[in-house]
C-alpha cells in the first residue's frame, strides 16, 4: 500500500478545498478544448517560421552547439502529438528518447503534475523528501523483489551509485566488465564504459574496463562460446580484481540488439562463481518489454544484484540487494528529482503494472505486432529500402536505406520535415528507432505514421 494523505492533515485539506479542485477541473477542460485543435499531422505556420528559424538559430549558438532537430517545443500537445513552436504538429515516436511514455499533454499526467504543483517545494532531495519519493521506491522494491531503492534524476546518475555501491562492497577488486557496444551514460566515469571512442575523446582514464562480445543471432552457440571464453580469459588474466558485470539486457543506443536467457545466465553464473556483481543498466528497457524489467522478461530474477532504471519513470532509481546496502556519507544528493517527475513517474508505473500492458496479450506486445505487420509489408514491396523491424516490445527500430549513416541521418530529418520523429540507434549499420508512446497509441496512429513512413522512405523512387 502506498502512503495517502490523512484526512487530519493541512495538506489533504487544501487538495480538498472545492476551489482547488474546481480549478483543476477548470484546467482539464481548457485543455480538452483546446487540444481539439489538434487532429493531425500539421505543416509550419508561414508567418511563425522566420522567428523560429531564428530562435533555434540564437539557441544553437547560446548551448555552443546545433539541436538534434529543429524542435523547440510550444508545451502543448495531445498524446502522439506534438506543437511546436512555429505551429507545426508532429508524431512524436522517440519521446525525448523514451521519457514521455503517455505522450504530450495527456490530461491524466496533467492532473498528475497539478497535484504535484500544489506541494510545498517543486525539488526533492537528500534533507527534504516528501511522500511521493517513498512511494515510487515503495512501488520499485515491491516490483523489482530487490531490497532497496536510491532515487536519483538521471540515468547517469542512478549507474554512478549502483557502481559505487558495488566497488565499496567489493573492495579492493576495482575492474569493470562490460559489453562491446554498450552504452551506460556519459558522466567521467561513464564515458570510459560506454564502448564509443568519441563520447571520451580528451577524457583522462581512472577507470579499468574490458570487453566481452556481445550475443549474435546469426550464431548463437559460437557467439555464446566467444563470450564465456573472453570472460574467462579476463578473469585469468586478472584475479580477484573484477567488482562488477555491466549487463544492458538489449543494447539500446547500440542498435537494439539483444541477448536470451540462455546467454546471459552463462556469463551471470561464471560472474557469481568468482564473486561479480551482476549489476543490470535498464534506464532504456524498463517498461518497454512484456515485463516492467526487461530482466524478469529474460527470467534473470536470480541474478540480479544491482539495477537501475530511468527515463519513462521521470525519477531513475539504483536498486539492489540488502549485501549492496553502502555506508553512510556514499550516496547522497541535493536532488531526487521534482515533485512533479516523482508523482507522474508514479503514476506511470501504476498504470504499466495495474494496466493490460504486458504479457503475450498486453498492449506493449499488441503495438510491436501492429507495427511489425506493416513494417513486413514495407520490407516485402521495397526490400532494397527497408530492412526489420528489429527490437522488442514498445523499442521498435528498423534499418533504412541499408543502414548507410549519412544517408540514414538525411533519412531522419527528412521523416522530420514530413511530421514524424524519431531518433538514430547502433552504427554499422545505423538503425532508426522508435521509443512508442504506449499509454496514448492508437491503431489509426500506426497506420498513419507508417504511411508518413513509407512515403518518405519511396519519395527519390517516384
Ligand atoms: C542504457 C542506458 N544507460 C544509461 C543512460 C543514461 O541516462 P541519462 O541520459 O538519463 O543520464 C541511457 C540513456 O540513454 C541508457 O540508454
Amino acid at each position: 500500500m502506498t502512503i495517502k494523505l490523512s484526512d487530519k492533515l493541512l495538506a489533504d485539506q487544501f487538495r480538498k478545498d472545492p476551489r482547488v479542485r474546481q480549478a483543476k477541473n477548470l484546467l482539464l477542460q481548457a485543455l480538452q478544448d483546446a487540444q481539439k485543435g489538434i487532429t493531425g499531422v500539421k505543416a509550419p505556420q508561414s508567418d511563425l517560421q522566420q522567428t523560429y528559424r531564428e530562435i533555434i538559430e540564437e539557441f544553437n549558438k547560446i548551448r555552443g552547439g546545433k539541436l538534434y532537430y529543429p524542435y523547440l517545443g510550444s508545451g502543448f500537445g495531445k498524446g502522439v502529438f506534438v506543437e511546436l513552436l512555429d505551429g507545426s504538429i508532429k508524431y512524436d515516436m522517440i519521446n525525448g528518447i523514451g521519457v514521455h511514455y503517455w505522450g504530450h499533454s495527456h490530461p491524466e499526467i496533467l492532473a498528475n503534475s497539478i497535484d504535484a504543483s500544489l506541494n510545498d517545494t517543486v525539488m526533492q532531495g537528500h534533507l527534504q523528501q516528501n511522500y511521493n519519493a517513498a512511494n515510487i521506491s515503495k512501488i520499485l522494491i515491491e516490483a523489482s523483489g530487490l531490497d532497496h531503492c536510491f532515487l536519483s534524476s538521471s540515468g547517469a546518475m542512478a549507474n554512478e551509485n549502483a557502481l559505487k555501491i558495488i566497488f565499496q562492497k567489493k573492495f579492493p577488486a576495482h575492474r569493470i566488465l562490460a559489453f562491446e557496444k554498450c552504452f551506460i551514460g556519459r558522466s567521467l566515469a561513464l564515458s570510459q564504459i560506454t564502448d564509443k571512442p568519441s563520447f571520451r575523446e580528451g577524457l583522462p582514464s581512472n577507470v579499468f574496463v574490458d570487453y566481452i562480445p556481445f550475443y549474435d543471432p546469426a550464431h548463437p552457440t559460437e557467439s555464446t562460446q566467444q563470450a564465456i571464453d573472453a570472460l574467462k580469459d579476463c578473469i585469468e588474466r586478472h584475479p580477484k580484481e573484477y567488482a562488477v558485470f555491466c549487463f544492458e539486457l538489449i543494447q539500446g543506443e547500440g542498435g537494439f540488439h539483444a541477448g536470451t536467457h540462455e546467454f546471459f545466465t552463462a556469463l551471470m553464473q561464471i560472474a557469481r562463481d568468482h564473486g561479480i556483481a551482476v549489476f543490470i543498466d535498464e534506464v532504456q528497457t524498463f517498461g518497454r518489454t512484456s515485463e516492467l524489467f526487461a530482466f524478469q522478461h529474460f527470467k534473470l530474477q536470480d541474478f540480479a544484484d544491482v539495477v537501475t532504471l530511468g527515463k519513462l519513470s521521470h525519477v531513475c532509481a539504483t536498486l539492489f540487494k540488502n549485501e549492496y546496502k553502502p555506508k553512510p556519507g556514499l550516496l547522497s544528493q541535493t536532488f531526487t528529482s521534482s515533485t512533479s517527475a516523482l508523482q507522474v513517474g508514479q503514476f506511470i508505473i501504476e498504470q504499466l503494472i495495474h494496466g493490460d500492458y504486458f504479457g503475450h496479450k498486453g498492449k506493449i506486445n499488441t503495438v510491436h505486432a501492429k507495427f511489425e505487420m506493416r513494417f513486413r509489408q514495407l520490407e516485402k514491396k521495397h526490400p532494397e529500402l527497408i530492412a526489420g523491424p528489429y527490437g522488442t516490445g514498445s523499442m521498435i527500430v528498423f534499418t533504412p536505406l541499408k543502414g548507410n549513416h549519412d544517408k540514414v541521418l538525411k533519412f531522419v530529418q527528412d521523416l522530420f520535415e514530413a511530421g514524424v520523429i524519431s531518433f538514430v540507434a547502433g552504427s554499422e549499420p545505423t538503425r532508426v528507432r522508435f521509443l512508442v508512446p504506449i499509454g496514448t497509441i492508437e491503431d489509426h496512429d500506426i497506420e498513419a505514421v507508417m504511411d508518413i513512413l513509407e512515403q518518405v522512405l519511396t519519395k527519390d523512387k517516384k
